[in-house]
């Protein structure tokens, strides 16, 4: 884990699986990377420059920058922005290319429902670099964290031909590796993409800004 430039963001990481569904509460279930168990590790980035965000932006809360150079294929790291679990998962060239077929079986494949995807992310891949996807980790039913089922492989409460993504235990919503909810599930909605951008050299994620549509 790269403590180099970055210090950690004293999110209270819990695990709530057991506990019932409550959309207003702040703490999530921790992602700990299911290839490599990464814990988030963020900094708030100062309000200058070319992100400057907002006045709505300000008042909610920082923008958070993640180093993801250090995130291998496959791993996922999990950091906390304006008190919400956002993921970012750098998915392998194999999952990339199968986020195509699932798309007969996804409520909103092609993300046009308003609300979950900024337009640089309404793509196949729902981000702006087709490995790395960033979303916010809240299930669009009644708010719980859905845990990475990363793998292609059944699990509890997954079909037997899962592509890999993500499960949420409360009610049993699938969302694939884009973050896009599978059919007849409870969640209504993708889940949603925060804005985001890259730093200039492609090194860093900064969440809650872009230079498309700041927050
Ligand atoms: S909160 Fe109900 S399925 Fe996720």
């Amino acid at each position: 884990m790269s403590q180099d430039k970055s210090q950690h963001d004293g999110a209270e990481t819990v695990d709530l699986s057991n506990l019932p569904p409550d959309p207003s509460r702040r703490l999530w279930v921790t992602t700990a990377c299911a290839a490599g168990g990464i814990a988030g590790v963020a900094t708030a980035v100062p309000f200058v420059g070319s992100f400057a965000p907002s006045e709505k932006a300000r008042a909610a809360g920082a923008p958070v920058e993640v180093d993801v150079s250090s995130i291998k294929p496959g791993e996922m790291r999990t950091v906390e922005w304006r008190g919400k679990p956002v993921w970012i998962l750098h998915r392998t060239e194999q999952q990339v290319e199968e986020l195509k077929n699932n798309d007969s079986q996804l409520a909103d494949p092609n993300s046009e429902r308003p609300g979950f995807t900024p337009p640089y992310a309404q793509n196949e891949y729902r981000s702006r670099k087709p490995e790395l996807f960033v979303a916010v980790g809240i299930c669009t039913h009644l708010g719980c964290s859905p845990t990475p089922e990363l793998a292609a492989e059944p699990g509890p409460g997954l079909p037997a031909d899962w592509e890999g993504g993500f499960f949420c235990p409360c009610h049993g919503s699938t969302f694939d590796l884009a973050g896009r909810v599978y059919k007849n599930k409870p969640a209504p909605d993708n889940l949603e993409v925060p804005p985001y951008q890259f730093s200039a050299d492609g090194s860093s994620v900064i969440i809650g800004v872009d230079d498309d549509n700041k927050a």
